[in-house]
């Protein structure tokens, strides 16, 4: 059962030259993690938060975003407060951003279910006790009075991660979720999260600039360059032979978890500004690949090339050819 899906999503800000996102099309599914991978201001928590009915102030928006069958484009207060409070829950990527620093965790968890759900204390208090356990913090009772201060920062996004199941949703979009934590405390809220989604059956969309941390615990991944989505495959597929020279590129230019760094390929260039646009590819100015005459005429569309699909106009030829380094030839280069 599809649980989120855009189509044709288009946010465009008036005075830009191109819009923030240009037709994205994504489906995540009930019980699947699905990733969404690109650098720097290419649209990612745009995206996100539209499946919450959050666009930027002033933002002309077209297309659909519907979570469990209800349309945000434009939909009225009664329908955004049912999402935002039962159907889906956000994570993001700083959890004393997202935490009042002189309230209690108590009363960050049970405000929500008194409040909204009208729930009693004692329900609203035993309620986030269980899920306090169910994200692993060791004493939930004792975390229950405590100030945010008092918590180390993976203890805190524990707690917010928490806070979002208090209403049982079935989507969790998770912003960038580990990326203020170190590295340990890292893995260990990938672990829960990817946990509690197994165990609720929750789809859960992953924001991550990081693909080889998007390719541990996602199932599909979709990645995004200037606003559009340029390749979608399942993992091992989009590991094994990327497609899109931009997935190409960031293969090369992540991290390898357990290899060493020297050896990394920047993608040439910068990413494409609000103030820039391109009558063709948005990728081509950075892409060995990019034929004048072609690439720089009109914008590719996404289009099925065996379980991928890819926006590129040089996806036919370069299949099998060598957009990417292969993963054998990526572990010879390590
Ligand atoms: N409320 C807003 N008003 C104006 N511009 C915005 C607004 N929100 C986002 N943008 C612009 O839209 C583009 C996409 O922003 P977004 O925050 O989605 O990027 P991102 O992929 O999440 O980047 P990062 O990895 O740095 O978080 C950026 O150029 C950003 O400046
Ligand atoms: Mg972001």
């Amino acid at each position: 059962m599809t649980l989120l899906a855009y189509d044709a999503l288009s946010v465009t800000l008036p005075a830009m030259a191109r819009p923030i996102l240009d037709g994205i099309d994504l489906r995540v599914r009930a019980g699947e993690v699905v990733a969404l991978v690109g650098e720097s201001g290419s649209g990612k928590s745009v995206t996100a938060r539209a499946a919450l009915g959050l666009f930027p102030d002033g933002a002309e928006v077209g297309g659909r975003v519907r979570v469990d069958g209800t349309d945000l484009v434009g939909a009225d207060a009664a329908s955004l407060r049912e999402v935002r409070t039962a159907k889906a829950a956000m994570i993001y990527q700083d959890p004393r951003a997202a935490i009042n620093p002189v309230r209690r965790v108590g009363d960050f968890l049970t405000e929500p279910l008194r409040l909204v759900h009208g729930w009693s204390k004692a329900r609203a208090a035993a309620r986030a006790v269980d899920l306090l356990g169910a994200v692993g913090l060791p004493d939930p009772a004792r975390h229950m009075n405590q100030y945010p201060h008092e918590l180390s920062g993976g203890m805190l996004q524990r707690v917010v991660i928490a806070a979002a199941l208090t209403a049982e949703p079935r989507l969790l979009l998770c912003d960038e979720p580990t990326t203020a934590l170190d590295v340990s405390t890292q893995a260990e809220i990938l672990a829960i999260l990817g946990r509690l989604q197994r165990e609720r059956g929750l789809g859960l969309l992953l924001i991550t600039h990081d693909i080889e941390l998007a390719a541990a615990v996602s199932d599909r991944i979709y990645v995004m360059y200037a606003g559009r989505i340029v390749e979608t495959a399942p993992v091992g597929e989009l590991f094994a032979s990327p497609r899109h020279p931009y997935t190409a590129g960031l293969l090369g230019s992540s991290p390898p978890l357990d290899g060493p760094l020297d050896r990394l390929v920047p993608i040439p260039g910068a990413p494409m500004g609000l103030l820039e646009s391109a009558p063709g590819c948005s990728f081509a100015p950075r892409c060995r690949f990019a034929e004048p005459g072609r690439c720089d005429q009109a914008p590719p569309v996404l289009r099925r090339h065996g379980p991928a699909e890819v926006a590129c106009h040089r996806t036919a030829e370069l299949a099998g050819a060598s957009a990417a380094p292969s993963p054998a030839s990526r572990q010879e280069d390590r």
